[in-house]
């Protein structure tokens, strides 16, 4: 019943929202209206009692790194003072404790909020965006929210930075490993669940944190994937495929929103009026809180905007950027701006309201310490075995394994003779977590050899070499080391590295090598102009092919690679993400054959660089590329196929499955109703297993150009050998709307083409008109 208390915002949104209002809002319930109220009364008598200082303090949101912080009095007296308004990046209660305890000394006693990127996992790691999306199951990540928010809320925090739903059709940008991909509406599913599963029916609970959505907006689509980099695209794509997963976090009730580091069309996100307050506040109704982001607001300067600070700080708070992260622009200069008479205490009260609504909402008025606990409650050690929830990650994790090939059912390996285990990444405990791995501690995390050994102990022996560094260009381990140690290199030559590994696959029945990228190369800042397998890795992979043993590749990336080479010479691939604290074990689970590969691929895996962006969803030409007939010219590369490498929503599975035409309830959709598409899909094989039945629809003429299928719907299913099933889908309006030219949001009447497979090239169509 809480959680209403969150959504009522959005209910009214929903009225007011004249582009994407296609449900009318149901009045709000009369116990919400009064909650409602209590709250705003609340709030109103705070504020009565603030002084201005007091309000700009709310404003203002540190990060304070345990054990890292050289003036902690300094912070405590600003504390005290009432300057702060929030906390990010201390992670344990004893810790946490203190800050609050300082808070409840000022004269209000306002309770500070504590923030963490708690991205996939809290002390337990889950796999990485692109790999919880690989499991195309809202299951799973219910799981993952739910364990994440439990570990979170038992270590004092009550915020996550997450989750990050920025579309990407980039594999350059590091960052597409935080989130779920290319594709909108599996995006929006995945946001929504997430936020759903973290904040819980009651916020105010024990085991819930409340969500902040990112980056708002469009952050994925920086030019160049270069990170930080600027955007510009037209308000039909905007509308259409970047801005629904913001949408979708919200309307499941997310209490916040972080604003991109960039700029959108010329306007730095931290800065543009239309975004956050059109788009966000009156066509969306919004009524939580908005967060810059690290620094943003100064750096308006340098994206010349801004003339100054002072400047900078005037046009994001006028703009509606609530907090500011991690700096002390809005310290130094609100009250100067005040006084000056450029921004109005009307700016600051609606950013403190927004704040303050976010600790009414998590009952820190009530219990400053809801989260926190009493000392003796304190876990003695934080990062206690017993805290972790290994069963659930291992779960998640070998539903997040795409397998890419299996030439000649090399896979799944038998426990049994010499089994060759080499590769930079086989024995990392570090890179198996991924990046923002939160709490997650390296020690207690599986490497890929661990969990190989723990399977095949007392069946077959293993032999292990390191085979290559990640790396061998001097500059990128600098670059990569430079404020962590991100990979550990081997000193002897790289030469005699290799060596060492086709010793060891001379020896051996087989070959598993883990190779790919560090989790560094993955992440914020963490941009490439190529996305291919490292030189010094792939020259490993040329000599153990030489050696003539099977070879089995376990990459471990966070962004779509070229894999061309690795396709072609290699007899499986299996990619595995970076796949968390249980990584290893899972890894190990599918190479082995105790779980059976069901993970479809979140991003389109191109055959080079030079063909990004390539997305499954892309318009149609004017000139159209066709294989069967090739003309010159038509839309198409002389020197390389349009298609990719593998596509979206492509995974294989140690079974096959058939999947028969599709059929149609009906060959009309008359307004307002709907259509059903139903498969029959067989498991062929002689293995239990699981895939996930693809729905596309296409409207192929319409007022603008449309893509040449989109994903609508979609259904996990698990099937015994030999068994069969009928998936029915429920095809609406809504699957057929988009925004046009007016950016008016509907469908158009005429034909809809429906395509349903088990990927988002093999698939079986049908059709059917909307009156
Ligand atoms: C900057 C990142 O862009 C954002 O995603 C993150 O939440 C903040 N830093 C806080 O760590």
């Amino acid at each position: 019943m809480k959680k209403l208390r969150l959504t009522f915002p959005l209910l009214i949104a929903l009225a007011g929202a004249p582009a994407f209002g296609q449900t009318g809002a149901p009045a709000a319930p009369p116990t919400l209206m009064r909650e409602h109220a209590e709250r705003e009364a609340f709030i109103d008598d705070l504020m009565k009692r603030m002084t201005v200082d007091e309000k700009i303090g709310q404003l203002r949101l540190l990060s304070v790194p345990a054990g890292a912080n050289p003036d902690k009095p300094r912070l405590i007296a600003e504390i005290r003072d009432g300057k702060v308004g929030a906390i990010f990046n201390t992670v344990t209660p004893k810790d946490i404790r203190v800050l609050q305890d300082a808070a409840m000394q000022s004269r209000l006693k306002i309770p500070l909020f504590f923030a963490y990127d708690v991205i996939h996992g809290q002390r337990t790691i889950f796999p990485i965006g692109l790999g919880l999306a690989s499991t195309w199951n809202l299951d799973a990540i219910r799981k993952v929210g739910r364990i994440s928010a439990i570990e979170a809320s038992a270590d004092g925090l009550d915020v996550t930075w997450s989750p990050m739903v920025d579309i990407s059709r980039d594999p350059r940008w590091g960052r597409n490993s935080e989130g779920f991909g290319e594709d909108t509406y599996l995006t929006s599913r995945m946001g929504a669940e997430l936020v759903k599963a973290y904040q819980g029916d009651d916020p105010t609970a024990p085991g819930s944190i409340l969500a902040v959505v990112k980056h708002f907006a469009a952050y994925g689509a920086i030019e160049g994937g270069r990170d930080y980099n600027s955007v510009d695209m037209s308000l039909q794509r905007l509308y259409q495929d970047y801005l629904p997963p913001y949408k979708a976090a919200l309307d499941a009730g997310a209490a916040g929103v972080m604003i991109a580091l960039n700029a959108l069309n010329g306007v730095p996100a931290t800065a543009d009026k239309w975004l956050l307050q059109d788009v966000l506040r009156k066509q969306w109704g919004f009524k939580g809180i908005t967060i810059s982001d690290h620094g943003a607001i100064l750096e308006m300067i340098r994206h010349g905007v801004a003339a100054d600070g002072r400047d900078a700080a005037r046009l994001a708070i006028t703009a509606g950027a609530d907090m500011s992260m991690s700096d002390s622009i809005y310290g130094e200069n609100l009250r100067p701006l005040l006084d000056e008479g450029r921004i109005s205490v009307a700016d600051i009260d609606r950013a403190a309201r927004d704040v303050l609504r976010v600790k009414y909402d998590l009952g820190l008025f009530r219990d400053a310490y809801r989260h926190i606990g009493p000392p003796e409650n304190d876990p003695p050690d934080v990062n206690a075995e017993s805290r972790l929830h290994r069963a659930d990650a291992r779960e998640v994790a070998r539903e997040s394994l795409v397998l890419l090939k299996n030439e000649g059912k090399v896979l799944p390996l038998k426990k049994q003779g010499a089994i060759a285990v080499v590769g930079p990444l086989a024995k990392s405990q570090r890179d198996v977590m991924g990046n923002w791995s939160a709490a997650g501690r390296p020690e207690q995390a599986v490497s890929v050899y661990q969990g190989i050994a723990d399977a095949v102990a007392g069946k077959a022996s293993l032999l292990y070499a390191k085979g290559a560094n990640v790396t061998d260009d001097p500059e990128i381990v600098k670059y990569l080391n430079l404020y962590e140690q991100d990979v550990e290199v081997d000193p002897r030559p790289p030469q005699q590295l290799i060596e060492e590994a086709v010793q060891a696959a001379r020896q051996a029945d087989v070959v598993v090598a883990v190779v790919g990228e560090s989790q560094g190369m993955a992440h914020e800042a963490s941009s490439r102009t190529d996305i291919v397998i490292p030189e010094s890795q792939a020259r490993l992979l040329k000599a153990l092919k030489a050696a003539g043993k099977p070879l089995v590749v376990v990459l471990m990336n966070g962004r779509p690679l070229s894999l061309v080479w690795e396709n072609e010479n290699a007899d499986a691939m299996l990619e595995t993400w970076f796949a968390g604290t249980e990584g290893g074990n899972a890894i190990a689970d599918v190479l082995f054959g105790d779980y059976n590969p069901s993970g479809k691929l979140p991003m389109t895996f191109p055959r080079s660089v030079g063909q990004i962006p390539l997305y499954y969803n892309h318009l149609n030409t004017g000139r159209p590329f066709d294989p069967e007939h090739p003309d010159k010219y038509t839309s198409r590369y002389f020197d390389a196929p349009n298609g990719p490498l593998f596509p979206f929503g492509y995974g294989l599975s140690y079974t096959t499955f058939s999947v028969s035409d599709v059929t149609l309830s009906a060959p009309t959709m008359p307004r307002g109703g709907k259509v059903q598409a139903s498969v029959t899909v067989r498991n062929t094989g002689d293995r239990d297993g699981a895939t996930v039945v693809q729905l596309y629809i296409q409207d192929p003429v319409a007022s603008i150009s449309r893509p040449v299928k989109e994903l609508k719907h979609f259904q996990k299913i698990a099937l015994k050998a030999g068994e069969s099933r009928k998936v029915v889908f429920d095809i609406d309006e809504n699957d057929l709307s988009f925004f046009n030219a007016q950016l008016r949001y509907g469908a158009e009447p005429g034909l809809f083409n429906v395509y349903v497979g088990l990927d988002s090239q093999d698939v079986k169509q049908a059709s059917f008109t909307l009156r």
